[in-house]
This record gives structure tokens, C-alpha cells and sequence, in this order.
């Protein structure tokens, strides 16, 4: 839920500008507070305060350390234990303030540790689950010689939860010490020069493109552009592999657009045609394992549990078997007593580090034998770990907390299992199966022309909704799906609220709610949906509703009925309409990023969110 950075150099840099810069690379992670140490002349300096980077900026200069330094660690907070302070933010010390560390995860046993390194004599200075780690090193450097890897694993051993975490020595300006399990951690290099630790790879992207990716359970020993890599508990060396990272530095940079977010969006097209080359193999492969499962399920939380229930649309359309979509917080709770056996569980999620659909699948392959299939977007990251096949969609770095073009990848990628199982079970003959892959295969023409033309509709109706603050997002069949996709974005970073329902439940109770000019966006691909959607719009037309309706280009009947109306560029036949969460979900996340926009707020950082979200 936090980001950390960390550098070591034998090199004449400023390593304060260096971390400072790293650290606003994953200000997406969390954005709390902010603070860096760094080891120079065998004392740690430490800079650190509540808010934002730039805001902290402006009171104090977080990366002006001395030049002589050749050490630095930072971090970025998201607020877990404790209230966002500057006695709560990271770095923390020990007693003695030679012990630094950052950390990004939770220790579960903090409450037990803390009191007992208390009783020991220990003076805590915040309210952290952090900060028993630089004690509890404290309390084992005595033993270890003042070795702090030794020292670290031993403290490790006592602690339980996740953690990825760096840490440094006033005594020791040759190294830092960094540990991982449960929570992302990349080390970069530039061989014989500069070392850099981080939770993501986009931090030291401009700086380095050489990585490793730490596995749980691993301690490495970072000098100077070299790294060693060790099992934390058998203390033995692990041989790795040096990974060249390929995505370009504009990528995980804002390029010429004012938000990520708005960059996001028009990197959909972009996204999607790379992640139409995931190989015909891996699908093939795939396909046959839900084809042979006698139970499937479906599990993911937010805009990935959205892409899911679009996903699980598609397939069960050629698997022709029922597929139960559960929230993954949810996902123990409803299962706990009729978990199928012969199972494969699909989890989706953007970070892979999703602490509730981690523990759903772990919980789920503990208790049935289950295979699951993980979709994400971040090679390495935990929840691949505990998975039988891993997708990696190639949407590439999504660095604005609301997910974009991560989503329609997602949805792309089952599309194409599906598809496979299509031909699997020859269900389609070959020429109707070609024709559903040409329709997916234009899903980036039609996103990137509805982007090109549009921005003006859009603004205006951002403008007639300027004073709303409730909404309805209506649809039926797989738009559904649709309708809370971009619910939930407009609702994140335009900060209204908005409910995403079935247009046939709504008049079930919601409909009580409609006044004149109450607005509700229709999600209206002309499917086998369309007919029995034109009397929902009637009926919320005729209560005073202010329809605004997303349709096909040459729709006509519901168009008619709507005060504004947005166009999808696209056929209207059942090749198309199958695959309109993909082409129709661009035009929402549009919308919410102008009505953001409108509302004087940040996109990029929504209230009260974080980009990944690593507690129960
Ligand atoms: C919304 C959003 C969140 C995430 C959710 C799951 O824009 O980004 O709802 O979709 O936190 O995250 P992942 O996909 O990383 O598991």
C-alpha cells in the first residue's frame, strides 16, 4: 500500500535528487506522507513529513542532502496504522538512530512485539506497525557483530505478515539490506556503479532498464551496481536471472497529457492491439483447462471484478457452463461450505498484489483441489506466485490509481480465451469464429477514432451534469457489466455518487429516487438486450429523468428517446456487441476524467484510494 526506494552508489550523484525522483514515481501507491534518509558521515539524516510530495516540497526540500552521500532510502505512505502524520511517516529509526528502515505492507504481530521490546526498553516514537522493525534489528545487532543482514533475518523470523522492505546502517555506508514476502520489490542496476531497490519498476525505469524481481522470502545484499540475493531462512545464495525490461520510459511517464489518467485512455488502443499477441498456445492451453473443469469461478475486487463479470459474459457464451463471479473479499465467505472439487478459479487483478484475492485463492487451493488461472498486468507480482497458469495482459505501466486501459485488456484477454474454446468445441463453424476475431481485432480503430472525435460531446455533457452529484448507470445483459465499470469511474475521481444496476431491477426500488432532470446514463449496445431497454429508458424518461444514452453509431430508437446522446463508432451486429464492455467502457472513463476535471480534482489521485490495495 506504500512505495520505497532506495539507491546505492559509488558515484558523484546527488542520491537525494535521485530517491526524491524515485519516490514521486510511485506516489501513485500512496500519498500520505513522504519522508527519505540518508547515510552520510555515519549519521542518518532524516527528511520526512504528512501530504503529498509536492506539498512537503514546498515547506522543506526533501532531496537536498550532502553530496558526499552514497546512500538513500525513501518512501511513499498510505495510512494503515496510524493516523497520517509526520510521527507516523517512514523512514523509522531504532533507539540508538543508526538503524533506518521503509516498508510497505503489514506486520500482524506488531501489538505482541512492540509491547515486548517495551518491556526491553524500547521508546517508540509512532503509532506504526513499521517501526518494531528497526527495534527489533537493534535488539539482535548486539548478538549479530553489528551485521545488519544477520540481524534482519533474525528479526524476520519473529516477525508475521508481509513485507517488502528496505533498510541501512549508520556504520556500514558499503550496503542495504532489503527483504521481501507478500508485497512487490525490484532491484535495478547499473552494473559496478549504482544499485536502486523499489515496489515497481517504473521508479528506476528512467535511471536503468537491468532488473531482478525478488521472490518471498528472499534477502539481498545491495552494494554498489551489485547485488546478492539470499533465502531468508536457510541463508543460502540464490543464483538469478538479470531481466531486460522493454517498456519505454514515455510509458511510465506522463508524456505530453496532463494527467496519467487521461494518458491511460488513450494508451487503450495502443494497449489492446499488444495484448491481441498473447500466444494462440498459452489460449489454447488455457482453454482446454476450463473446457475440462467441472466448476469454474471468477474472482477479482473492483474495476478487475467488473472485467470479470464482462469476461464471464463472453465465455459462458462458447463454454456453454455456468461460471460464479464472486467479489473476492467474499469469495471464503460464500464458499466456505460448497466449494467445488476438479475447480479452476480465474483471478483477475491489474497489481497482482490484491491481499483479498491473493487470500481467496490461496485459501481456495488449500481446501479443494483447485487449479487457478491468474490474468494480470505485472509479471512477478505475488498473486502469479500461487497460480497453476499465469496471462500477463500487456497493457503496460498504469500509473493513475483509476484503472483504464488495464481494464479493457482485461476484458480482451478472456475475450480470447473464449474465442478458443469456440474453436475447441467447434460450436461456431470456422468462418463465424473469423468473424468474431475481426471484430475483436477492431476494437482499437473504433476506440481510438471515438477518442479522436469526441472529447467535445463529451465536455459538453460534462458541463449539463456539472451540478449533479447522483447518477444512474443503467444497462442489461453483459452491459451490466459496463454500466458499473464506468459508475465506479465517475464516482472515483469525479467524487459522485453513483448507482450501476440492472435497468430491469431498477424500477425494483431506484426508480423511486428519479426527479425531473435526475440524470441516468443508458449503456445501450444494440444486443438482444436493446428491445426490452428501450422500455426502461421510457419508464425513466416519463418520470423526468435526463437520458443520456451510449449507443451504437447508427442507433436510432433509443437515441431518439435521450436528451444527449454518445456514439460508439461501431457495426451494430452480434460480432461487435459481444465485445462492447471493450469499445463502449473508453467512452465512461472519458467522461469521468472531464467531469473530474470540471470538478477542480486531481484524477490521478482520488480521495481516500490507493492504486494497490494490500489489506483486508
Ligand atoms: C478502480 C480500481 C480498483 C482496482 C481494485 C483491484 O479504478 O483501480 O477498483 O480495480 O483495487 O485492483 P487489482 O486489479 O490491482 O487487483
Amino acid at each position: 500500500m506504500c512505495g520505497i526506494f532506495g539507491i546505492i552508489t559509488n558515484q558523484d550523484i546527488s542520491v537525494g535528487k535521485i530517491v526524491f525522483e524515485g519516490i514521486r514515481r510511485l506516489e501513485y501507491r500512496g500519498y500520505d506522507s513522504c519522508g527519505i534518509v540518508s547515510l552520510t558521515d555515519s549519521q542518518l539524516i532524516v527528511k520526512k513529513d504528512s501530504g503529498k510530495i509536492d506539498d512537503i516540497q514546498k515547506r522543506i526540500d526533501l532531496s537536498d542532502f550532502p553530496l558526499s552521500s552514497k546512500i538513500a532510502l525513501a518512501h511513499t505512505r498510505w495510512a494503515t496504522h496510524g493516523p497520517p502524520t509526520k510521527e507516523n511517516s517512514h523512514p523509522h529509526l531504532d533507539c540508538t538512530s543508526k538503524i533506518a528502515v521503509v516498508h510497505n505492507g503489514i506486520i500482524d504481530n506488531f501489538i505482541e512485539l512492540r509491547e515486548e521490546l517495551s518491556s526491553n526498553g524500547h521508546v517508540f516514537k509512532s503509532d506504526t506497525d513499521t517501526e518494531v522493525i528497526p527495534h527489533l534489528i537493534e535488539e539482535f545487532m548486539k548478538q549479530n557483530n553489528n551485521d545488519l543482514k544477520g540481524s534482519l533475518r533474525e528479526a524476520l523470523k519473529k516477525i508475521k505478515g508481509s513485507y517488502a522492505l528496505a533498510a541501512c546502517y549508520a556504520e556500514d555506508p558499503e550496503s542495504i539490506i532489503v527483504a521481501r514476502k507478500e508485497s512487490p520489490l525490484v532491484i535495478g542496476i547499473e552494473e559496478g556503479k549504482t544499485t536502486y531497490c523499489a515496489s515497481d519498476i517504473p521508479a528506476f525505469l528512467p535511471l536503468t532498464r537491468s532488473c531482478y524481481i525478488m521472490n518471498d522470502n528472499e534477502i539481498a545484499v545491495l552494494k554498489s551496481g551489485e547485488v546478492e540475493f539470499f533465502d531468508r531462512k536457510t541463508g543460502q545464495f540464490i543464483e538469478k536471472e538479470l531481466q531486460l525490461i522493454e517498456w519505454s520510459i514515455d510509458a511510465a511517464e506522463k508524456g505530453g497529457y496532463d494527467h496519467f489518467m487521461l494518458k491511460e485512455i488513450y494508451e487503450d488502443p495502443m494497449a489492446l492491439m499488444r495484448t491481441m499477441k498473447i500466444s494462440q498456445r498459452e489460449l489454447s492451453l488455457l482453454a482446454h483447462m476450463l473446457w475440462s473443469a467441472d466448476n469454474i469461478y471468477i474472482t477479482a475486487a473492483g474495476t478487475s471484478f467488473y472485467a470479470s463479470l464482462a469476461g464471464k459474459f463472453i465465455i459462458t457464451k462458447f463454454l456453454g457452463k455456468y461460471i460464479h463471479a464472486i467479489e473476492c473479499s467474499e469469495f471464503k465467505n460464500q464458499l466456505e461450505n460448497s466449494l467445488k472439487d476438479n475447480a479452476i478459479i480465474i483471478a483477475l487483478s491489474q497489481s497482482g498484489e490484491t491481499i483479498d484475492t491473493i487470500e481467496a485463492i490461496r485459501w481456495a487451493k488449500k481446501k479443494k483441489n483447485i487449479k487457478i488461472i491468474t490474468v494480470t498486468n505485472v509479471v512477478g507480482s505475488s498473486l502469479t506466485r500461487y497460480s497453476d497458469k499465469v496471462i500477463v495482459t500487456q497493457a503496460g505501466p498504469e500509473i493513475g490509481v483509476a484503472a483504464t486501459k488495464t481494464y479493457v485488456t482485461q476484458v480482451l484477454t478472456l475475450a480470447l480465451i473464449a474465442l478458443e474454446i469456440a474453436k475447441l468445441r467447434r460450436i461456431e463453424t470456422p468462418e463465424e469464429i473469423e468473424k468474431y476475431y475481426n471484430a475483436l481485432k477492431s476494437t482499437p480503430q473504433i476506440i481510438e477514432k471515438f477518442l479522436n472525435e469526441n472529447v467535445e460531446l463529451i465536455n459538453e455533457i460534462v458541463k449539463t451534469l456539472e451540478k449533479s452529484v447522483n447518477f444512474f448507470f443503467l444497462a442489461r445483459g453483459i452491459s451490466i457489466a459496463t454500466a458499473k465499470e464506468g459508475g465506479l469511474k465517475l464516482k472515483e475521481v469525479a467524487c459522485r455518487f453513483i448507482e450501476g444496476y440492472s435497468a430491469a431491477h431498477a424500477k425494483h426500488g431506484p426508480i423511486s429516487l428519479v426527479r425531473e432532470g435526475f440524470p441516468i446514463i443508458f449503456v445501450a449496445p444494440p444486443d438482444e438486450t436493446y428491445q426490452r431497454l428501450i422500455g426502461n429508458v421510457m419508464e425513466f424518461k416519463s418520470r423526468g429523468g435526463k437520458i443520456i444514452s451510449l449507443v451504437a453509431e447508427d442507433d436510432t430508437k433509443i437515441a431518439n428517446l435521450s436528451d444527449m446522446v454518445i456514439r460508439i463508432p461501431q457495426p451494430s451486429d452480434k460480432y461487435h456487441n459481444i465485445f462492447s464492455p471493450i469499445t463502449f467502457t473508453p467512452a465512461l472513463q472519458l467522461l469521468a476524467y472531464y467531469a473530474s476535471i470540471s470538478s477542480n480534482l486531481d484524477p490521478d489521485k482520488p480521495l481516500n484510494l490507493s492504486k494497490t490495495v494490500t489489506v483486508h
